[in-house]
């Protein structure tokens, strides 16, 4: 038996000033999407924006639907978009922001599960790390590319292996 450890990064910083200032837009772009979000039935307004490598700044939020399990993300309609629009052009950074159900800004801000898989592959997909910015009201968190958040992760390589 042996036990392993992982150690994932986390850049934390207070305030958005202490951000540069691409980061600082990007995150802007993201704010200014989650009031566009259409969530009538959680009340939680959640908007993403992503920079592109050629600089190209794309945005998306949650569309929620009255059969619940047909509305998607905001980080979803976001990557699918840019992906989808722009095959050739990696994700630098994506931006995830939410405001909460009092219509404030939304603390500890965390993207689901089946998100960070989306981003795992679109990461995976064009072999350039995917910076994460978690913009929430307490503090905006920075992790230099996906994968310290989705440790021990199931990829395409997994479909390749022979055991
Ligand atoms: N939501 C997102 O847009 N992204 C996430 O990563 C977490 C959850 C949305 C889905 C749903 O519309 C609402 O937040 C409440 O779960």
């Amino acid at each position: 038996m042996k036990t392993k450890e992982i150690i994932i990064s986390i850049s934390e910083f207070e305030k958005l000033e202490e951000l540069s200032t691409s980061d600082q837009e990007l995150i802007l772009q993201a704010r200014a999407s989650a009031l566009q979000a259409y969530a009538p039935y959680s009340n939680y307004l959640v908007g993403s924006s992503l920079r592109l490598e050629d600089g190209t700044i794309v945005t998306g939020n949650n569309q929620e639907n009255a059969s619940s399990p047909l509305g998607t993300c905001a980080e979803r309609a976001a990557i699918f978009w840019a992906n989808g629009n722009y095959p050739g052009l990696a994700i630098e950074t994506l931006v995830v922001t939410a405001i909460d159900q009092n219509g404030q800004p939304a603390a500890n801000v965390s993207p689901c599960g089946a998100c960070r898989q989306v981003m795992l592959e679109s990461q995976h997909r064009f072999k350039k790390p995917m910076r994460i910015i978690l913009d929430s009201s307490n503090k905006i968190e920075v992790l230099d590319n996906v994968n310290g958040l989705l440790p021990l992760s199931f990829n395409g390589n997994s479909l390749k292996s022979i055991v």
